[in-house]
């Protein structure tokens, strides 16, 4: 394939960003802003579905999060919960089905349950899969995917990626191919650190909650622009040289 690859990213990843200061510019508690970030969601899901992309991950709460004020965290938990019973059946009827990722150990029996009633909407043939990532990070995916395959392998030595991979979260999906982060900042945060390797990564000034279904396809747009070369020279990505 010649020029720059027009290929619709199979997996993309967002660090919803900038929902306090979009309330704050605005003279409205942070709060104001977590749920008009709830907004933005539904718009980026449909755009990436409406797309054609077969997996989105969206950072929700990240391990650090709990060092956020506790009704902030309250209310962040409370969110993710009505979010989940409020729109689970809908995603179901449109075919997307909803996984979430990350510790588990902290949240509370309910939030556990309401989660546990969300992946369980049975879909068929799903069009697309959305994961949430909540209490998740990035170095406690690569931890608890280390000690799950030194469960299945005890032996260290024949250790492969690809075994890690298996363990990791999202294992069942192709590696993140492009990560948006909103908000302004240029960080991981402690993202997808092993999945998102290789992606192509795109650094938005918007804040989440003014994030749109036009933001997602431009976003798509400058990800058809990048060539990716995953080692290789541009040359040998030019003569189509790429796996
Ligand atoms: C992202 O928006 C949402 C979460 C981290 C849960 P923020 O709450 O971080 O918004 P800013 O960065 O303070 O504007
Ligand atoms: C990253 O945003 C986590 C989520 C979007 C859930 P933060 O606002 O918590 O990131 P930092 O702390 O500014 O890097
Ligand atoms: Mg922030």
């Amino acid at each position: 394939m010649n020029g720059p690859c027009p290929r619709i990213p199979r997996h993309v990843a967002v660090v919803m960003d900038g929902n306090g200061r979009w309330a704050e510019s605005r003279g409205l508690p942070r709060a104001a802003g977590h749920r008009a970030g709830i907004d933005a969601l539904r718009r980026c899901v449909n755009a990436a579905s409406a797309a054609g992309v077969a997996a989105l991950t969206v950072f929700a709460f990240s391990s650090e999060n709990w060092r956020r004020p506790e009704r902030e965290v309250r209310l962040l938990m409370a969110l993710m919960g009505r979010a989940l019973r409020r729109e689970s059946r809908r995603l179901a009827e449109h075919r997307i089905a909803v996984r979430v990722v990350g510790d588990r150990e902290a949240l509370s029996p309910v939030l556990c349950r309401a989660i546990a009633a969300a992946e369980s909407q049975p879909i068929e043939s799903p069009r697309m899969v959305l994961h949430v990532a909540f209490n998740y990070g990035g170095r406690w995916d690569i931890l608890q995917a280390a000690q799950s395959l030194a469960r299945a392998q005890p032996d260290p030595t024949g250790w492969t990626e690809e075994a890690m991979a298996q363990h990791l979260s999202m294992s069942d999906l192709p590696e993140v191919d492009l990560l948006i982060r909103t908000g302004g900042e240029y960080r991981i945060s402690n993202f997808v650190l092993w999945q998102a390797a290789y992606a192509e990564l795109l650094f938005l000034p918007t804040l989440w909650p003014d994030f749109s279904e036009s933001s997602f396809a431009e976003a798509l747009e400058m990800y058809a622009q990048r060539e990716r070369r995953f080692g290789k020279t541009s040359a040998q990505v030019q003569a189509g040289a790429v796996a």
